[in-house]
């Protein structure tokens, strides 16, 4: 989603529509990230010359609220924990750092890390950064593993070609639609890489030599052309096209919507 203009968090809190309630699909997703994590956490540990002075930074960017804004950083905690012990070295300091734009539900995440803090036998201390990952976060050199799940498909913002050229993302006629595809699609993917650029440049800053990332992210393969509208799932869109035929929803609104 476009970042700025659309107010993008997740749902706050632990009620029924809530993210914590909601976000199973996304942690099957995380789920897949263990054995990579575990994999680089050993890397990491093995490699005296990365971790000295026997300190590791771990951070999950766009960590989100509710359960999952701790999975990836336990999974690391643990890991690190399991491979000290296997092979009897001392455990290195962890410090656990979780990022999300300062709109996010904080108030849940920060009494779960308590819990992490409390509950692991390295030394782990926490924090939250709040702030955007296309944006610095963190001081040069300082951090040894980057996570992110579900994350970074999320643009900084609208595509300007769409937006200066008042050139909706799901035009409601369909002929108009599908002859604007590759104009759109260009221009979500030119914005993509963009941002995603700017990403590597920060977090190269940000990583100590010899660090790791492991980002799962939504994506399409390139090989395969897009013929439907690729960003909301196609029935949203109608059902929205819809409203907007009732006058439910104000047609330019919909129009400027970048999701
Ligand atoms: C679908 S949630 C994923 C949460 C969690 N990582 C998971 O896997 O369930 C996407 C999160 O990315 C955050 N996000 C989007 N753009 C961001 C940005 N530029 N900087 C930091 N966080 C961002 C959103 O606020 C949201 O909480």
């Amino acid at each position: 989603m476009a970042s700025k203009q659309t107010a993008p968090i997740m749902n706050q809190g632990q009620g029924e529509t809530s993210y914590a309630h909601n976000s199973s699909i996304q942690n099957a997703e995380q789920n897949k990230m263990k054995s990579l994590i575990e994999a680089v956490v050993v890397e990491l540990c093995s490699n005296t010359g990365t971790l000295q002075p026997g300190k590791m930074v771990i951070v999950d960017l766009g960590c989100s609220t509710g359960p999952n804004a701790l999975a990836l950083v336990s999974i690391a905690v643990e890991a690190i924990h399991a491979h000290c012990l296997q092979f009897q070295q001392p455990s290195p300091e962890v410090s656990v750092l979780l990022n999300d734009l300062p709109e996010n539900d904080f108030n849940t995440v920060v009494k779960s890390l308590v819990t992490l803090r409390q509950s692991n036998d390295p030394v782990v201390v926490t924090g939250i950064t709040p702030g955007s990952f296309y944006e610095r976060l963190f001081t040069s050199e300082s951090v040894h593993l980057v996570c992110s799940s579900n994350s970074l498909h999320w643009l900084s913002k609208a595509p300007e070609d769409l937006k200066t050229n008042l050139i909706p993302a799901y035009d409601i006629d369909e002929h108009s639609r599908h002859e604007r595809l590759p104009i759109v699609l260009e221009a979500y993917a030119k914005q993509y890489r963009k941002d995603f650029t700017l990403f590597l440049k920060l977090r190269a800053k940000e990583l100590v030599s010899g660090g790791r990332m492991i980002i799962s992210l939504l994506g399409r393969r390139s090989d395969i052309i897009a013929t439907k509208f690729p960003f909301l799932p196609e029935i949203v869109a109608q059902i929205l096209c819809v409203m907007v035929s009732e006058g439910v929803i104000d047609k330019e609104k919909f129009d400027s919507f970048y999701a």
